[in-house]
């Protein structure tokens, strides 16, 4: 089985060819991305219909570029896989047009898919793969989450974002210290040049019962710290910048790690998997394994590449879900707001040879 998997809900274009072998074990057949960011790096933000125009641009070179790589018929596929939501509108339809038309043309079915279950099922591609039931930590520029994974399509989401997602969190940051868009991943560089402890800053909600988050207190103290350092010209000195971003990454890392150990002792599981954007962030990732190792559990990645937005974890997740493709689909699904809780596991597939 070979399933096409389409990407567009934010700036990144990704196309990727994933297989499942007789065994049932998934391969990674090919993956290509083409990135917007200095397409919007002008503007300091995504500009959603600039990202929508380049998407329809990029798509269909890539798709041919992802089966040149592979070594697969273009066509050669049982499946369609894009992402339905939730995202910018404009750009989730691009994705859904050009995907349900391939899956048109090709005879086959185009399945939609949640941006999050790509992003939480993307570890199954890595060797070792999680096996569930496990907690997953999600956090992008749109999401903080805990959900609790029993199975695929089986989510229960356990904390949320009360109002800055993590990624979101580190993007204002950024762009208070004069960082250039994307914020996230250079405030992350500039962190490791400074003193983690030079600003006491607040640890959000770590004081509060439950698992939700919320980064609106951190991004004020954070505003307060840089005005009060800032010079007479409003600049601030190179080592005070880096020393403000690391204060600022080690709050959010303190934050998302007690969150999630407080959850692995609330639910009993030893699999926790972190998966989107800040996923990819080094300090996050260094203190998960320490911590949750020393507590006998085990933590599970994608590679750096696959945290972020790309088209191998819709692939992924359409494989999962081929049995849906039985169903009668409604054709182009954009959903901008979509609760993962929605989801329903898929049905059994069809097997054909
Ligand atoms: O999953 P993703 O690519 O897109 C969404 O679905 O939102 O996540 C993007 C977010 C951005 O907010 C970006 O700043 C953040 O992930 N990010 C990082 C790092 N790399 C990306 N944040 C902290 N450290 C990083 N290394
Ligand atoms: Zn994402």
């Amino acid at each position: 089985m070979r399933v096409l998997g389409i990407e567009t809900s934010c700036d990144e274009t990704g196309v990727a060819l994933c297989a499942r072998d007789a065994d049932g074990a998934v391969r990674l057949l090919a993956h290509q991305l083409f990135s917007q960011v200095d397409l919007h790096a002008a503007f300091g933000g995504v500009v959603p219909e600039l990202a929508s125009r380049d998407h329809l641009r990029r798509l269909v070179p890539l798709v041919r570029a992802t089966f040149a790589e592979a070594g697969v018929a273009e066509g050669e596929v049982d499946a369609v896989a894009y992402t339905a939501g939730p995202g910018l509108v404009g750009a989730l339809m691009v994705g859904a047009g050009v995907a349900s038309a391939l899956a048109y043309a090709w005879g086959v079915p185009a399945l939609p898919v949640h941006h999050m279950e790509g992003h939480l099922l993307a570890p199954l591609l890595e060797d070792p793969a999680p096996t569930m039931p496990f907690l997953a930590l999600l956090v992008s520029g749109g999401h903080s989450m805990l959900v609790r994974v029993d199975g695929v399509g089986r989510y229960t989401t356990l904390g949320d974002t009360l109002d800055d997602a993590a990624g979101e969190a580190f993007d204002k940051t950024a762009k208070l210290l004069g960082l250039p868009y994307p914020g996230g991943p250079r405030l992350a560089v500039l962190a490791e040049e400074g003193d983690p402890k030079r600003y006491r800053l607040p640890r959000p909600m770590l004081d509060r019962p439950g698992l939700d988050f919320s980064f609106s207190g951190l991004k004020t103290a954070v505003m307060l710290a840089v005005r009060e350092a800032a010079g007479d010209d409003g600049t601030l000195a190179p080592q005070t910048r880096a020393d403000i971003a690391a204060s600022f990454q080690a709050a959010v890392v303190d934050t998302l790690v007690a969150r999630s150990l407080k959850a692995l002792k609330q639910t009993g599981l030893e699999r926790l998997v972190v998966a989107g954007g800040v996923g990819a962030n080094r300090e996050l990732r260094r203190r998960l394994a320490e911590e949750v190792a020393s507590r006998g559990g085990a933590v599970y990645y994608p590679r750096p590449a696959f945290c972020t937005d790309n088209g191998a974890m819709i692939a992924l997740a359409g494989l999962c879900r081929l049995g849906d493709a039985t169903a009668d689909l409604p054709t182009m699904q954009a959903r901008p707001r979509w609760k993962l809780d929605e989801l329903a596991p898929p049905r059994e597939a069809h097997v054909h040879h």
